[in-house]
């Protein structure tokens, strides 16, 4: 059964498509069977794993309001090697419409719960605010994949977005857990870049991921491609770190398998 991991923060640009189209394209790599949820109206991850957003013919939408089944939106020819459900203009619907539903927190949850047995991980792209699709993807995770960067106001943020998560969770979702931390677009030359990384170890030690996402411009040219960086730069720095954390994660939930 499927670990259904949400990649979420409120703040705009932190890297949360990047991670996960790439952490999504790492994991399939390794022969996982992955699908990708692309829950904002951007729709960035969705372009970003070689699908025209404008040329889907399900969305997300068809899977939030009108419960077609999962089967007949998931779209299995992306450049990732993983299955996605689109996200486009149309999800901004649907969280519309989604206000006015019984149970409308569930809809997401209840959807994946027909195909979760197919998976082995589901990740969620988040929109960067706390609506009721972000609601949704908190309500339907096991946990939360927080990516961050080391930059000043960045922990304060981080505190009110754990304590938002947990103030969410205790509502929707008590069983909810922060998968990790993780740090994007890293610079080791910015000294206040390491502070804050220090910072954060220190606060929330072990959450935070040892893979450190460098700043690397094979990442952001890669969505324009339509591919993730192991497909566009394999040899990139981008590449490798999104390799190495799908390994990190991989040998964490071994660890745990284990003990
Ligand atoms: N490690 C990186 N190195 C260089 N550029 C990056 C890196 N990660 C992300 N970017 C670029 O930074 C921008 C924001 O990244 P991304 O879209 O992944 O963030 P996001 O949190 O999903 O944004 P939004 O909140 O709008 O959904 C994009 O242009 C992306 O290509
Ligand atoms: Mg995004």
């Amino acid at each position: 059964m499927a670990k259904i991991i949400a990649i979420a923060n409120q703040k705009g640009g932190v890297g949360k498509t990047t991670s996960a189209v790439n952490l999504a394209a790492s994991m399939a790599a390794t022969k996982r069977k992955i699908l990708l949820v692309d829950l904002d109206p951007q729709g960035n991850a969705t372009m970003g794993s070689g699908v025209d957003k404008y040329d889907v013919e399900y969305s997300a939408y068809d899977l939030l309001v009108d419960d077609l089944p999962p089967e007949k939106i998931i779209i299995t020819e992306t450049s990732g090697g993983f299955d996605l459900i689109a996200g486009n203009g149309d999800v901004t619907a649907a969280e519309v419409k989604m206000m006015e539903m019984y149970g409308r927190e569930l809809r997401l949850k209840n959807a994946l719960a027909k195909v979760k047995d197919n998976y082995d991980y589901i990740f969620i792209d988040c929109p960067p605010s706390l609506n009721m699709l972000t609601v949704n993807a908190m309500a339907a995770s096991d946990s939360v994949i927080v990516p961050m960067q080391c930059e000043y106001y960045a922990l304060e943020g981080l505190t009110a977005l754990m304590d938002t998560i947990s103030q969410l969770a205790s509502v929707v979702n008590p069983d909810l857990k922060i998968e990790g931390i993780l740090r994007t677009m890293y610079d080791p030359r910015n000294r206040l870049a390491n502070d804050v990384s220090e910072q954060l170890k220190h606060h929330f030690g072990d959450k935070v991921y040892r893979t450190v996402i460098p700043r690397n411009v094979r990442l952001a040219e890669a969505p324009s491609f339509g591919a993730p960086v192991m497909y566009y730069d394999k040899s990139s720095s981008g590449a490798k770190a999104y390799l190495a954390l799908a390994g990190e994660m991989l040998r964490r939930s071994n660890k745990i398998k284990a003990a």
